[in-house]
């Protein structure tokens, strides 16, 4: 209970049951705590309420300034969305009736082209922060589109609502069916090398650029090296897309013959370190995963747009069991939610769904899927040194949860345990049991504006 920092001082103390991951326990309940957060948004201490008296003198805190939770409510690590399409988000819930090769140039290459438009993607761009954020996503790695100036107001939105965030400007260079979306190969390095400057300069604590190859098809191999380059220089986040239907997985092999697979592609263009996250990975094989353990490259698993368009389904047991890093996405919108509890349960289905396929499977739990949302997506993306669970030292990024809010999605029963209630949530719950969500210390929700 030492206390290590004497010039912190506590910006909030909370009292009562917090639900977090580890890395031994999925699912760790600690009642009858007390959290403190000081004023540069870092978790100061996680307590036994037993010692509040001795911990409010030693961080000089009013007892009666605690927050205390109620018995329905519990506080949990916000959820890290590590794959999302914010420039997709106008059209999300619709458009679901085409195969990936087909949907990206019937549907989202016209729409991404509208963001040269500022005033258009300032009004996309502001629904989804909210719209995330008011569903508990409190870290989001973004594909915005080609456009450097709409992608910079990204950054922009999600730092002024108080979202972490990676932000990234696309880029692509051919195979586009609508020619005005697409870069030519020198545009694309002198835009992403502004991007990343002009984001940087804006010193944003919590909002970073990240290099975005849209995927392979999409790309020249001289654009995916230039890439591979500026991300190694400057130690950048690296996102795309690999092996997500079969298809793609064929037009990769006859674009890229010198390449022994998909994931050789991204290996030999310096593409695949410590700090990429890959969405999808339905398709690949063990070899290829092998490759993603010894980079230290994440997947991120995207289930309800893997089902939606019909791409395939990912063997999450198989990508922990080779050691891999894996977090959840919703790829909006190729995933048609925006909530990342619904890729929690959309999660749980893919792998029930593997399960009647092979009762040898092994279905993952609640359990799992809840680390997976919240520590899984830190590490996938190598965010858990700040983010994740409640370890002190990290970073407060947090929900407030209301099992039982009036009129609410949830029905309780006497004698629920903290372990069913949160059972609940996960797979009844929504925005309205989301009271409140904390980002670096920082109460982000409910908005200024509607409080
Ligand atoms: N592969 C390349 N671009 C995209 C995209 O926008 N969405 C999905 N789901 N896959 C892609
Ligand atoms: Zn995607």
């Amino acid at each position: 209970m030492n206390r290590n920092d004497k010039t912190a001082r506590i910006a909030h103390v909370f009292s009562g049951t917090f639900v977090h991951s580890t890395l031994r326990a999925a699912v760790e309940i600690l009642q009858n705590c007390v959290l403190g957060v000081d004023d540069k948004g870092k978790i100061a201490f996680i307590e036994n309420h037993q010692d509040v008296v001795s911990l409010s003198e030693i961080w000089g805190f009013e007892t009666s300034d605690i927050k205390q939770l109620g018995q329905y409510e519990f506080l949990m690590p916000g959820m890290v969305d590590t794959h999302i399409h914010a420039s997709q988000y106008s059209y999300t819930g619709t458009a679901l009736d085409l195969p990936l090769l087909e949907w990206l140039n019937t549907y989202t290459f016209p729409v991404e082209a509208k963001y040269k438009d500022l005033d258009f993607a300032n009004n996309v761009y502001t629904k989804v922060v909210r719209r995330t954020l008011k569903n508990g996503t409190t870290t989001a790695c973004y594909f915005a589109t080609i456009h450097t100036d709409a992608s910079l107001l990204l950054g922009e939105l999600a730092d002024s609502f108080g979202q972490r965030a990676l932000v990234g400007k696309v880029c692509m260079d051919c195979n586009s069916a609508v020619p005005q979306y697409k870069e030519s190969p020198s545009e694309c390095k002198e835009e992403t090398d502004r991007f990343i400057k002009e984001l940087l300069k804006k010193e944003y604590p919590n909002v970073k650029p990240v290099v975005t190859p849209r995927f392979a098809p999409s790309c020249s191999s001289s654009l995916l090296s230039e890439l591979g380059e500026i991300a190694n220089n400057n130690k950048l986040h690296i996102q795309s897309h690999i092996s997500e239907n079969k298809e793609e997985v064929e037009l990769v092999k006859t674009l890229f013959p010198d390449c022994k697979s998909y994931t050789d592609v991204y290996l030999k263009h310096n593409l695949l370190t410590d700090k990429t996250v890959m969405a999808h990975g339905c398709h690949l094989t063990d070899e290829e995963l092998e490759i993603f353990r010894e980079t230290g490259s994440a997947i991120s698993h995207c289930p309800n747009s893997n089902i939606s368009i019909c791409s395939g389904m990912l063997n999450v047991r198989n990508v922990l069991n080779h050691k891999v890093k894996l977090g959840l996405g919703t790829d909006v919108a190729g995933g048609y939610s925006p909530s990342m509890l619904d890729a929690m349960r959309r999660t749980i289905d893919t792998s029930k769904a593997l399960t009647i396929q092979d009762p040898q499977h092994k279905t993952l739990s609640f359990e799992e899927v809840f680390r997976l949302a919240t520590l899984g997506g830190s590490e996938a993306l190598s965010l858990d040194d700040q983010i994740g669970n409640f370890v002190v030292g990290k970073e407060f990024d947090a929900l407030r949860v209301n099992v039982c809010v009036p009129d609410g999605p949830i029905d309780l029963f006497p004698g629920e345990c903290p372990k069913v209630i949160l059972e609940k949530f996960l797979n009844l719950g929504d925005d309205r049991n989301i009271t409140e969500v904390y980002v670096a210390g920082r109460q982000v929700v409910p908005f200024p504006d509607t409080k």
